[in-house]
């Protein structure tokens, strides 16, 4: 081994993101449109934070690359779960073991893991739950005893059960009651006892849980959505307003600045 390659990384070579070939090692579909990637990725799996994304090359018809959100890490490798919404994960879904993919991360500012205190909830809806499961995982590792509320459309979308309750209490909902307990999350959310959460899924569920964390007097931190270009902040496409402490309003990046925010930074008109 040259004495480049033996020398230690740097807080910075951790910290860049970097655009790296990366070789898928299995692709599963579990269900209609979700599926499982896994793929070897060394260089992203040292710097992946919790509530990160890669930000993918797709073939086919798209430009653009797309976000996904790094649900897990183990090793060198790096677990994607993602549903086919259009051309770019239409793509991603037909990759199989032995692909290569061009993949630039880890993105953006995940989970502040300090401050969860001794029980933190992770509250995910739909395709948000995927990036919970790191931060649940880092809660655990350090010494919290975290639980889990995920809410799905149906029996069919519900996705990583197993998963989350390998890392604590987890409590599953859907809408039409057809799996779990019937109902939303925000209805067991109330009834539980927290002392922070962290939530990913649609806006409207975002709200809904950042209200209940606030009459309880927890902080609550949000992971948010909007479509994206670079990934890294040039842009713009990604603009969100935030409130500041004082009230005053504010432009951020969702892929820079995010896309975790604290809910109170979050304007949600
Ligand atoms: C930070 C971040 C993390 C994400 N993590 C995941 C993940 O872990 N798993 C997952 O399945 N998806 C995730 N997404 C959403 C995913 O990036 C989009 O579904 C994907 O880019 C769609 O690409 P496409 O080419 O398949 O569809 P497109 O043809 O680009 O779009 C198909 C439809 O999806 C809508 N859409 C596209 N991008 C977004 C977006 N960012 N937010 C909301 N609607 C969108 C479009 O408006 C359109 O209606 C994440 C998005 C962000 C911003
Ligand atoms: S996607 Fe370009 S600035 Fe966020």
């Amino acid at each position: 081994m040259t004495e480049e390659i033996a020398r230690p990384v740097t807080i910075d070579e951790i910290t860049c993101p970097v655009q790296a070939d990366c070789e898928v090692s299995a692709v599963k579909r579990l269900s209609e449109r979700l599926y499982e990637l896994v793929m070897t990725a060394p260089e992203l799996a040292v710097r992946a934070r919790p509530g990160q994304f890669v930000h993918v090359l797709c073939g086919g018809e798209t430009f653009l690359r797309r976000p996904i959100s790094i649900c897990d890490v183990s090793g060198g490798s790096l677990r994607l779960v993602f549903q086919v919404k259009g051309a770019g994960t239409a793509w991603l879904s037909e990759r199989a073991p032995g692909d290569m993919l061009d993949v630039l991360g880890t993105l953006g500012n995940g989970f502040r893991l300090s401050g969860l205190g001794a029980r933190p909830v992770f509250v995910g809806g739909g395709i948000g739950v995927p990036p919970l499961l790191l931060a649940m995982k880092a809660a655990r590792a350090q010494g919290a005893a975290p639980a889990a509320i995920l809410g799905f459309r149906s029996r069919s979308a519900v996705i990583l059960e197993s998963d989350f309750t390998a890392l604590g209490n987890t409590e599953v909902t859907t809408d039409d009651g057809s799996y779990g307990i019937h109902g939303f999350v925000t209805g067991l959310l109330e009834r539980r006892e927290y002392t922070s959460v962290c939530a990913c899924g649609p806006k409207g569920m975002l709200r809904a849980v950042a209200a209940l964390a606030e009459r309880a007097g927890v902080p609550c931190q949000v992971s948010l959505e909007e479509r994206m270009g670079c990934g890294i902040g040039a842009c713009l496409g990604c603009a969100c307003a935030l409130r500041d402490t004082d009230g005053g309003l504010r432009y951020g990046h969702v892929c820079k600045d995010g896309p975790v925010f604290d809910a109170k930074e979050v304007v949600w008109e």
